[in-house]
């Protein structure tokens, strides 16, 4: 951005504004390069308008949504009548050069999520992206590396908004403080089954305003069919993400949401050993019936743990034959020396196991001890585009490796194999070929890093 002395860039203005306190901060009209009236709100491109994006709307509005890209141009009417003053953009490297953007939330197609990220961080844009954020494991870290390069001045938040329920928090303290006893594992499940033989046959034409070619993106070529966009709102996503090429199934949609329940308990590192099992592998079409095993090492206050995913009617052991974990859909249980801890979004389940049952061992937590709540989550975002040293519970540190582990369960799937792993240097030490199966190949004329 260009600078000239004693007048405010934009994204300075912002960080004042937020540290001053609206009102406190008085700067004449027309001192911030592309802004019409100085004001503390963030200049955001939203890329891929419709679908989960009309979640996002309320808060949006709070802000000046400034551009809409959408590759289906049927999608910019409820848009635009939202942020009637947008321009709108069919293709998002043309709409990421729109004039004095601060930020980007990304609500597209899960193999565009990486690309567009990371481009982003390359603008010095500040990036909220649905998950999962990547769908290899070189997408993962190089979002990883680009962000920590940024980290105090760029804000990045996955759009893990479960995160911020109050029962994540009372649950991660209930671990930490004994209510289970001595951690020994920890486990999410997801029971989503959508299955699917192959790539849909080629079927007529896109409608007009519908650029197919755009939607594939870095993606190979596959023939249009209509069935990928015949979804409702927000859950339109599950007509396509079960496909390689387009997602990672259950794991990058919900297994991104319990599985961060995992990770936030757990205070997770890397994994040592992977080892999984499922169905049949489709070089289509991502698993329905899958489980994967992960051993984590010790941390600064727990011992080994065995950490596990379980999709598509594969469930852990319930701990009493009276509970049925399959009538909780998507679930969490972390099991003790002293007992069980289930959990789903917003409600959690105590058992004590031990010989004497009495819990007298555990001493909830006063209340004043409790950890802070996040608030709202997209709020915290915004809070921190304005003051990027603020922290931000799901930002892209936290969800690349997430999300690289689950990807390293897939390639453990793939090869069929327990794979021992070297996280310090992001190795798998004792399968040469599943090195390649960190990339996937992109059409040509598209690079992760433009
Ligand atoms: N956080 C959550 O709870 C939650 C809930 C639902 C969906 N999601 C995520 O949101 C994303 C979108 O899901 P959805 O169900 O809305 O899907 P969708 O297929 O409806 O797509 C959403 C919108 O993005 C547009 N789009 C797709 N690819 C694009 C591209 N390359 N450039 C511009 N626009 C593009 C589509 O035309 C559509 O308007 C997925 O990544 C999904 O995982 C998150």
């Amino acid at each position: 951005m260009e600078t000239q002395p004693f007048i405010l860039d934009r994204r300075s203005f912002l960080k004042q504004s937020s540290l001053a306190g609206a009102g406190l901060l008085i700067l004449p009209s027309g001192i911030m390069a592309g802004t019409n009236s100085p004001n503390d709100k963030l200049n955001i491109a939203l890329i891929g308008a419709w679908g989960r994006a009309t979640g996002h709307y309320a808060w949006l509005k709070e802000q000046n949504v400034v551009a809409i890209c959408d590759i289906n141009e049927a999608h910019f009417a409820p848009a635009l009548k939202e942020f009637p003053k947008a321009e709108t953009y069919i293709d998002w490297r043309k709409c990421l050069d729109h004039k004095n953007l601060d930020a980007v939330v990304i609500c597209t197609a899960d193999h565009h999520h990486a690309f567009i990220s990371n481009w982003a961080l390359n603008r010095g844009l500040h990036v909220y992206c649905e998950k999962p954020l990547a769908i290899s494991v070189e997408e993962a870290r190089t979002l990883r590396a680009n962000w920590l390069g940024k980290k105090g001045k760029i804000a990045t938040q996955c759009g893990t908004q479960m995160h911020a329920q109050d029962n994540y928090a009372r649950v991660k303290e209930m671990v930490r403080d004994g209510a289970i006893g001595e951690l020994q594992s920890a486990v999410g499940w997801g029971n989503r089954k959508i299955p699917r033989d192959g790539y849909f046959p080629a079927q007529g034409k896109p409608p007009t305003g519908l650029h197919w070619d755009l939607w594939l993106g870095p993606s190979p070529e596959r023939p249009y069919h209509p069935d990928y966009f015949v979804g409702k709102p927000g859950a339109n996503c599950l007509q396509w993400n079960m496909f390689w090429d387009w997602g990672l199934g259950q794991i990058g949609d919900m297994g991104s949401h319990m599985m961060d329940f995992v990770w936030n308990t757990i205070d997770a590192t890397s994994p040592t050993t992977i080892k999984a099992s499922g169905e049949p592998f489709n070089p289509d079409v991502t698993p329905v019936l899958l489980e994967i095993h992960f051993d984590h090492p010790a941390n600064d206050w727990r011992g080994p743990i065995q950490v596990s995913w379980h999709q598509g009617g594969s469930l852990p052991r319930s701990p009493r034959e009276f509970i049925d974990l399959n009538t909780i859909g998507h679930g969490v249980m972390f099991k003790g020396s002293e007992g069980f801890l289930i959990a789903d979004y917003t409600k959690r389940l105590l058992i004590p196991s031990g010989k004497d049952p009495d819990l007298s061992y555990y001493k909830p937590r006063a209340k004043k001890d409790q950890l802070p709540p996040i608030g709202q989550f997209q709020q915290q975002w915004v809070d921190a585009c304005k003051d990027p040293s603020k922290e931000i519970c799901c930002n892209f540190e936290y969800h690349s490796l997430l999300i690289e582990q689950m990807l390293l369960g897939l390639i453990a799937y793939r090869t069929g194999e327990t794979l021992e792993y070297d996280g310090a240097k992001g190795l798998i030490t004792n399968h040469a070929e599943a090195k390649a199966l960190f990339k996937r190949k992109y059409r040509d004329g598209w690079t992760l890093n433009g």
